[in-house]
């Protein structure tokens, strides 16, 4: 009788909380997407375990390993609390206090709304454990020195919410807000200073020192240099397949972004970022290598 009881106060409690929280992970694994967790966080290879770490990220600093986000306590984090998953995505800062290397996004992460990324967090704590160590980063000096990482971002980090622009209602914030805070597309399409730090005034005109050091196209609509030729409809086309709009198809990481991320999302969040970057301020800037490089 006692045993009944409680089925049915589980019954009674559990389940429609269940039903809430199966929408916020819904929710939450939608977000991921949107902002491409999963590709830097998961080895390569066909068996690699989503989420599991070890991904190779190369960049002109060193070689840096995405550590395991999946629930396991020891080698993911299993032990982190939300307030420190927030943290993490806003400030930059680890579970034990040590500053985390902008090759996490936080750049742009800082921007991501709260309930987000609270949703993002149950999402991967909803995900399989898995007992995959970590792997420790490649660094000169004085990269390897973690410290340093205060005064780079005293230096270049502004953290802080994202501010939608007072004139534009509807899909330019969308858009906005999956391009900077989401999406972090100016992390790849931005050219970098001696710092490895953005240059604002450059937003989004493209790099010829992108991830992996390839060349990435500028994606302001500047009408020489830029994607002044594409329509809307061109953009959510490519965002969904990587097809460019003369038949070709993207290769390297925006393959990647497009097959994990915007591939992934409802067309009209892929509307709302094709018209976002069709409102940016041209720049022209043809980015390419000085030299080209043997291979
Ligand atoms: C461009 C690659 C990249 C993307 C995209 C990325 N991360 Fe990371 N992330 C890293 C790297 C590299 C580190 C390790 C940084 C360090 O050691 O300082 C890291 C660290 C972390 C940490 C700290 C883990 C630990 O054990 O210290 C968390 C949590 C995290 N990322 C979550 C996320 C989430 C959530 C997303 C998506 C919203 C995301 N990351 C997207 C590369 C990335
Ligand atoms: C991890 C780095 C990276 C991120 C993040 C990234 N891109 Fe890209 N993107 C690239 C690279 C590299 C290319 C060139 C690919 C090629 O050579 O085929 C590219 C190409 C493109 C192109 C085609 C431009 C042209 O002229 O061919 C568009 C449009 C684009 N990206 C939009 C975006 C948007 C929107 C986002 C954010 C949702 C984004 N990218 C995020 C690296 C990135």
């Amino acid at each position: 009788m006692l045993a009944r009881f409680a089925i049915l106060l589980v019954a009674l409690f559990a389940l429609p909380a269940a039903g809430r929280g199966d929408e916020l992970v819904a929710r939450g694994e939608y977000l991921a997407r949107a902002a491409g967790c999963q590709s830097c966080h998961t080895a390569n290879g066909p068996n690699a375990v989503p989420f599991a770490g070890g991904r190779k990220l190369a960049t002109p600093k060193g070689v840096f390993y995405g550590p395991n986000i999946t629930p396991d306590p020891r080698h993911g984090i299993g032990q982190w609390t939300e307030a420190e998953f927030l943290r993490a995505l806003r400030l930059g800062i680890r579970r034990d206090g040590a500053h985390l290397y902008p090759v996490f996004p936080y750049t742009s992460y800082t921007k991501i709304a709260d309930d987000d990324a609270r949703a993002i967090f149950a999402y991967l704590k909803s995900l399989p454990a898995s007992p995959t160590p970590n792997k420790a980063h490649e660094l000169p000096f004085p990269y390897n020195i973690r410290m340093a990482m205060a005064a780079w971002k005293w230096l270049n980090f502004k953290p802080g919410a994202f501010v939608p622009a007072s004139d534009a209602v509807g899909a330019p914030n969308r858009g906005a807000y999956l391009v900077e805070a989401l999406g972090h597309c100016g992390e790849c399409h931005t050219k970098r200073d001696w710092w490895g730090a953005i240059v604002p005034a450059m937003a989004f005109a493209g790099t010829k020192d992108g991830p992996d050091g390839k060349v990435v196209p500028n994606i302001t609509p500047d009408p020489e240099t830029g994607i002044d030729g594409w329509s809307t409809k061109d953009l959510v086309y490519f965002l969904d397949t990587g097809l460019l709009p003369d038949g070709d198809s993207t290769g390297g990481l925006m393959a990647e972004v497009i097959r994990n991320g915007t591939g992934k999302l409802a067309d009209e969040d892929r509307q709302a970022i094709a018209i976002y970057l069709q409102s940016l301020k041209p720049i022209k800037h043809k980015p390419k290598k000085d030299s080209p490089r043997a291979p």
